[in-house]
């Protein structure tokens, strides 16, 4: 595995390869990120996997500075399995002028996460869009953890026509149901207990509408006091349509629900598919 830090090298290393897979990550790798990575290595022979905490998507308040940034491990992870390249570049390699140009994404990114973290997916799209266009990849793979941004990067894909594909990778859970993520290191241990509740009021939501139930605002309201009842601070429960995420209607199938809320100081998020049948 070779660890690449600036572009033109990385450009030149990856000029000889015919089919490129591409994982974009933060770092702080978890077996999220790897089942990503494994996903990759089945599309392509040669996989890079980038590693670069992008300060244009963190807002003022956020946790920019704090986020964890532990580059030996990571790449020690990557190197056993089994990746070729890790571009892991400096801030002044992706933004070496104040990146006045940005991507503006659709209305989509101003509901949900793009509601409580204004200009979030603007820094997003505008980075994805820059790695894509320096490591031209045939395939790129998003977890469906962030089901909003992969919404997102497909409908960018889409309207500005990269000549790539990309594709899905299911959630990565602890053995309890949480859903795997660089920020669980900010829980407590009281705290850590205490986050599986996100992931049973989504299943105690995919449970009740397969049972028939399609009173999707009251369904979203429960999950809001089960979780504000035991100390979380929410941000959103929606029940909304897979590929738009339009609110859901009472006939429509293909749905998703999707949570973000706050434990403590640290936000988390997660969703879950539900099929609502005929
Ligand atoms: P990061 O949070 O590091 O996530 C990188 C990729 O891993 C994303 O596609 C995310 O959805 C996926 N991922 C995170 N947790 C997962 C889990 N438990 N199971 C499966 N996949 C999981 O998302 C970002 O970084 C950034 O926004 C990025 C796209 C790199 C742009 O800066």
């Amino acid at each position: 595995m070779e660890t690449i830090t600036d572009i033109p090298a990385l450009r030149a290393r990856l000029q000889c390869e015919s089919a490129i897979a591409f994982v974009p990550t933060m770092g702080n790798l978890h077996d999220g990120h790897l089942s990503l990575v494994r996903l990759a290595q089945q599309k392509a022979d040669c996989v890079v996997a980038s590693i670069f905490v992008n300060r244009l998507q963190f807002l003022p308040t956020e946790d920019f500075a704090q986020y964890p940034r532990t580059l030996a491990d990571d790449c020690k992870l990557l190197q056993e399995q089994g990746v070729n390249v890790v571009f892991a570049p400096d801030e002044r390699d992706i933004y070496p002028v104040p990146q006045e140009f940005l991507l503006e994404p659709t209305p989509l990114a101003n509901t949900l996460e793009g509601e409580f973290r204004p200009g979030f997916f603007r820094g997003v799209m505008t980075v994805v869009l820059k790695l894509f266009n320096i490591v031209q990849p045939q395939v790129a793979v998003f977890g469906k953890k962030d089901y909003q941004q992969l919404q997102l990067v497909r409908a960018m894909v889409r309207q500005l026509n990269l000549p790539l594909e990309i594709i899905a990778g299911e959630t990565a859970r602890a053995s309890d149901g949480l859903a795997l993520s660089s920020r669980n290191r900010y829980l407590s241990s009281e705290e850590r207990a205490e986050a599986v509740r996100l992931h049973q009021v989504l299943s105690e939501m995919k449970r009740t509408v397969a049972a028939g139930n399609r009173n999707f605002p009251q369904l979203c309201r429960n999950a809001r006091e089960n979780l504000a009842g035991h100390g979380w601070e929410v941000d959103y429960i929606a029940l909304q349509q897979r590929d738009t995420l339009a609110p859901a209607r009472a006939d429509d199938s293909d749905l998703v629900a999707l949570a973000a809320a706050r434990l403590g100081k640290t936000r988390l998020i997660d969703n879950l598919e539900i099929s609502a049948g005929a």
